[in-house]
């Protein structure tokens, strides 16, 4: 299973259009109606869609797997009784079938099986997939309960802030962050190194982006990160080298991620601009009910 996709609706279409291409380095992967894709250079038909939309909202977030592995999480949401729909073809680049199901925090987890996927492309400063995404919730321990229980993910880290869990062995695929309010945190876009976050970060300034959090490295996941806010209001982050972890990867718990007093990455070059990134970190919430 792969974290795809995350789905946005945004109240300005084209500058977040042009944002994403001429800035982030997103690729165009095509439009249906109000909706227009964007690809990474890896193998995902896409890997962020927006919607022309009244009010800001994430829409769903898409995974991708083989029709085994979406079938095996199918057959655990019907047995949990969680609202979901099932999609015989769905309306995105690579096409694929599959099932939307609601989260513990009407979170919307779309699955994918059987989708078209094209080659990579070779673009050393663009995005190659989303990494992960990382969502507000009120009550984390439940939201953990259903990416465990029902989605088949499993638990990597859990620190004071936030509970990360993965669907393969890339040590984070979507995390949990203790708040009042369930949200999208931020979503995150993988680099090929970290030159090429530098060099994203870099690309950020000339556009007149200031970095909210970053240059850093994470403890959980290891990964290094630039953090911005995208013209259309959500938390973007460029990021590279997350580790991987396996069967025998200890799950570590909040006093194991403990930072010295005045540090809250491994590098302690930046502190997080956290006023504008919690302002930011509300904007994207989850429909009601499915679509
Ligand atoms: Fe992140």
């Amino acid at each position: 299973m792969q974290l795809r996709s995350v789905e946005l609706d945004v109240t300005h279409l084209a500058e977040a259009a042009d944002f994403l291409e001429r800035v982030w380095r997103l690729l165009p992967a095509g439009r249906s109606g109000a909706t227009q894709f964007f690809r990474g250079s890896g193998a995902h038909p896409h890997v962020l869609s927006i919607r022309q939309s009244n009010a800001p909202a994430v829409t769903a977030i898409t995974l991708s797997g083989s029709k085994d592995e979406v079938d095996s999480v199918h057959a655990r949401v019907r047995l949990s009784g969680a609202p979901h729909k099932d999609v015989a073809r769905f309306d995105l680049p690579g096409e694929g079938s599959g099932f939307v199901v609601q989260g513990a925090e009407a979170q919307a987890y779309r699955f994918v099986a059987d989708a078209a996927t094209p080659a990579p492309i070779e673009a050393p400063d663009s995005p190659i997939q989303i990494t992960h995404a990382v969502m507000n919730a009120v009550d984390v321990a439940a939201c953990e309960k259903f990416a465990v229980e029902v989605l088949g993910f499993k638990v990597s880290d859990r620190t004071r802030m936030m509970t990360f869990v993965r669907c393969n062995r890339k040590h984070h695929c979507c995390a949990y962050a203790h708040a009042d309010f369930s949200s999208l945190n931020h979503i995150a876009f993988e680099m090929q190194d970290l030159d090429a976050v530098m060099r994203g970060i870099g690309r950020m300034r000339d556009a007149g982006f200031e970095m909210i959090w970053g240059p850093g490295r994470h403890g959980p996941g290891n990964n290094v990160f630039g953090y911005f806010i995208s013209p259309f209001g959500s938390v973007i982050e460029y990021t590279a080298e997350v580790s991987e972890v396996d069967e025998n990867y200890r799950v570590g718990a909040p006093e194991d991620w403990k930072w010295p007093p005045g540090r809250i990455d491994h590098w302690g070059l930046s502190m997080k601009d956290v006023d504008k990134a919690h302002a930011a970190e509300r904007t994207y919430r989850f429909p009601a009910a499915l679509a």
